[in-house]
């Protein structure tokens, strides 16, 4: 046994299909590989307590059980670069960060399989009914197109643009808007429909390298999002003003009712306006990708 493991995951953020994807239709998500969450697990004097309402504790649990260790004597921490309840992935990449951890711990290999499924264990706590976008995103180091049915396919994306993300500040709840979503079944289904057909077009899209019409179809999807409940007034007020400030398009990302707003910007320079109009605008941090 080594005296300490280590485990490693990164952030994400989706672009087309929040919510649809639960329902079956395809979302389109990209790893944030620069915002890692990294999980250290030391020998300690106790035994681990676990709270089953909490994701990470919930991940070492089923690490720990999974190995039969539920008694060994560690503790754990975790840092995070991955703001919490931002729609970026937090509660699965510190699962996923977590669960290697501990495997690294004991020095037991593990194989994607085993991962995956601990962490859906440990994501059904963050909401109820995971789709799994969230881990299968946190484990790729590429860009995803992810269905329930089909599974994951890599998708290269190349559009010599830039994605502005720009955190409202504002705690999202996907738990509360997966929930709502399905509450309110019935009168939006045709909108997680029009958000499926949404994230198709935005594959031929991108596989067409053509920013201009991704940024269209992320507007759109908004729309779809705020008639399905998920936004908020001053998210809606973040994505109208990354327009304002020049993006190709713009919309919610994650789970919603709080969280991300994400803009596509054709040029560097664009990126930094939009930026510069977030935070005077209110956004607590803004991240620019190249996509
Ligand atoms: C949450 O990041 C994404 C949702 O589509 C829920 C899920 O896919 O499980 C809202």
């Amino acid at each position: 046994m080594v005296d300490r493991g280590v485990g490693q995951s990164h952030g994400k953020i989706i672009l087309m299909g929040e919510h649809s994807v639960v329902y079956g239709y395809s979302a389109i998500a990209l790893p944030l590989l620069g915002i890692e969450a990294v999980c250290r697990i030391q020998p300690a004097s106790q035994m681990v307590t676990f709270d089953f309402e909490d994701s990470l504790s919930t991940a070492v649990f089923a690490a720990l059980d999974s190995l039969d260790q539920l008694e060994a004597k560690i503790s754990y921490e975790i840092d995070s670069k991955i703001p919490q309840k931002r729609g970026m992935g937090s509660s699965a990449a510190v699962s996923i960060a977590a669960i290697r951890a501990v495997y690294a711990y004991f020095e037991e290999s593990l194989s994607l399989e085993k991962l995956e499924m601990l962490v859906h264990q440990a994501e059904k706590i963050a909401h109820s009914n995971p789709s799994g976008l969230d881990a299968k995103t946190c484990l790729s180091d590429v860009p995803i197109k992810f269905s329930r049915d089909t599974g994951f396919a890599r998708l290269a994306v190349a559009l010599e643009a830039y994605l502005v993300i720009a955190d409202s500040g504002i705690q999202g709840h996907t738990r509360e808007a997966v929930d709502k979503v399905a509450q309110f079944e019935k009168t939006n289904r045709p909108h997680l429909a029009i958000l499926g057909n949404l994230a198709e077009q935005t594959e031929l899209a991108i596989k067409a390298h053509n920013s201009r019409e991704v940024g269209r179809l992320m507007s759109l999807a908004h729309k779809e999002l705020r008639a399905i409940g998920v936004s908020l007034p001053f998210v809606d007020e973040l994505v109208e003003q990354a327009i304002v400030a020049g993006a190709l398009g713009a919309k919610m990302s994650g789970g919603g009712l709080g969280g991300c707003v994400i803009a596509l910007a054709a040029t560097l320079e664009d990126a930094f306006m939009i930026r510069e109009k977030l935070f005077e605008k209110g956004a607590q941090q803004v991240w620019i990708e190249k996509v």
